[in-house]
């Protein structure tokens, strides 16, 4: 089999998997490569994946797009060079060219051992002292490429790497090189790029990476600057999600849509495995056969797939497509996508299913990822709980609905059985009526907050410590 039908058949499936890529071939003054683990595939076009020669690991990239590989090989080989060339922390290119005798362009190069995603050491962070450390550290980074002219135009987390205390910048495909070092305006734009792949929960730090930035380019720090950056940021989160929502109901990595006259699927391929598949297919026989379970007042139960635990949800609706996606279950499905991608916590939705019962009436079904915890009302009723931990658990929730109201979504019935309380983390479950206003309204995102304390005693200390969070952060 040729390299290139061999190519053909790695997907993203392989990276989820850790199925390996299997097959060699011959680079001019390296020696046989054999390719292994698979980092990334975009079919059709290229893959990234780990290589061996003779015991040593390095990564190798093709490019074998029919038409346009020798440009996009091009314009990495130009980014990766510039990378290097710069002094930039970057890995070695020990080779990059044409292999006539299999028709595509290779980049290889040296295999960053013990090395993380950025994103992946920010989430391992112990604390939040750490994660501003790592991030200023990936600040003076961005500050050293723009000194030099040199404008990461993808600068995404996974583009760097963690390892020890340095960081490499990978990916030459999108770089720009500039004679003289970045100005002002374009410098803000590529950290705003950056900046808007972070929860809004954690725009209050954004003034001191900004600081971080400037410290390392010699610049003064004014004020003025500090919040054009944080106004771009939001316009490109913005941008970020409404794309991202756009394509909910459709396959798109790691989504994918199964459609038939009287189906329809959208599923979380993160999770695929035989017993899901067969759920996705017949999820009303999956519930009766549990134990005969019955749906709540909620249409809600509790189950488990291959044990690990899920909620189902399930209703009839009426209609056609267009009723179907204003109903309650389209609802949860879009609110809870677009709470995670902005990395407010809410259990995962990894399945929504609609199937034809007769020929007005279907049955939608959402499947989410149980979580654990215990119940706001009772980890603020409890003794055990210390007044310490329930002071942060209040300023987290109310920085979540800052965070909400910053992104323009005004979220309403919030009670305090519909947040759990996990590490002393609040998970927002079961939310349905979520707003993003085309234009603002600072009265809905208010009635929302009000509801929420109206769920506490008037006069209890909780009522007041919600109150006083509230008011720090202007939400009321
Ligand atoms: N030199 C390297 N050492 C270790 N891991 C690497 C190296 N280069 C790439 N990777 C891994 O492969 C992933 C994809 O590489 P990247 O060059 O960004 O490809 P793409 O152009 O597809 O984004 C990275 O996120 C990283 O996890
Ligand atoms: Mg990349």
């Amino acid at each position: 089999m040729s390299i290139k039908s061999a190519l053909a058949n790695v997907t993203q499936d392989h990276v989820r998997t850790g199925r390996a890529a299997s097959f060699a071939f011959d680079v001019p003054s390296i020696g046989t490569i054999t390719c292994t683990r698979v980092f990334r595939a975009i079919r059709g076009k290229r893959i990234v994946c780990l290589g061996e020669i003779g015991g040593n690991e390095v990564v190798v990239k093709l490019y074998f797009d029919p038409r346009r590989a020798k440009i996009h090989w091009q314009r990495s080989d130009r980014g990766c060079r510039v990378f290097v060339e710069c002094s930039l922390t970057a890995p070695k290119i020990l080779f990059s060219g044409y292999l006539s005798e299999h028709d595509l362009y290779v980049m290889v190069f040296e295999y960053i051992e013990n090395a993380v995603r950025f994103d992946t050491a920010l989430a391992d962070a112990p604390d939040e002292a750490q994660r501003q450390q790592l991030l200023d550290q990936l600040m003076a980074c961005l500050a050293r490429q723009h000194e030099q002219g040199i404008v990461q135009n993808d600068v995404h987390m996974g583009n760097f790497l963690l390892q020890g205390k340095e960081i490499y910048s990978l990916d030459g495909d999108q770089v720009r090189i500039y004679l003289h070092p970045l100005s002002k305006r374009p410098s803000l734009a590529n950290l705003a790029a950056f900046l808007s792949y972070f929860s809004p929960i954690h725009d209050a730090a954004i003034a001191e990476h900004y600081q971080a930035y400037c410290s390392v380019r010699g610049w003064h720090v004014t004020g003025g600057d500090t919040q054009k950056l944080i106004g771009i940021v939001k316009r490109m989160r913005k941008r970020h999600l409404a794309t991202y929502m756009r394509k909910i109901f459709r396959s798109r990595d790691p989504f994918l849509v199964c459609k038939a006259p009287d189906y329809f699927s959208v599923r979380d391929r993160r999770v695929w495995n035989d017993e899901f598949t067969l759920v996705c297919e017949n999820p009303e026989r999956f519930i009766s056969d549990t134990n005969g379970q019955q749906l709540d007042s909620n249409h809600c139960c509790h189950l488990s797939i291959d044990a690990v635990p899920i909620t189902l949800y399930s209703v009839r609706v009426f209609g056609n497509r267009l009723f179907r996606r204003h109903g309650i279950i389209s609802r949860r499905w879009r609110n809870a996508l677009r709470l995670n991608r902005l990395g407010i916590h809410t259990p995962r939705p990894i399945a929504l299913i609609e199937k034809r019962e007769n020929s007005r009436i279907w049955r939608a079904f959402l499947i989410v990822k149980s979580c654990d915890g215990i119940l706001a009302r009772d980890f603020f009723a409890s003794d055990s709980v210390s007044d310490d931990d329930k002071d942060s658990v209040t300023e987290r929730i109310a920085k979540v609905f800052l965070a909400m109201k910053q992104t323009g979504i005004a979220v309403r019935g919030v009670h305090s059985t519909n947040i759990l309380i996990s590490d002393l983390e609040p998970i927002f479950l079961d939310v349905v009526q979520l707003n993003q206003a085309a234009f603002f309204s600072r009265s809905s995102v208010a009635k929302g907050v009000l509801e929420f304390l109206q769920g506490w005693d008037n006069d209890s200390d909780v009522n007041m410590l919600f109150r006083k969070k509230f008011k720090q952060l202007n939400l009321i």
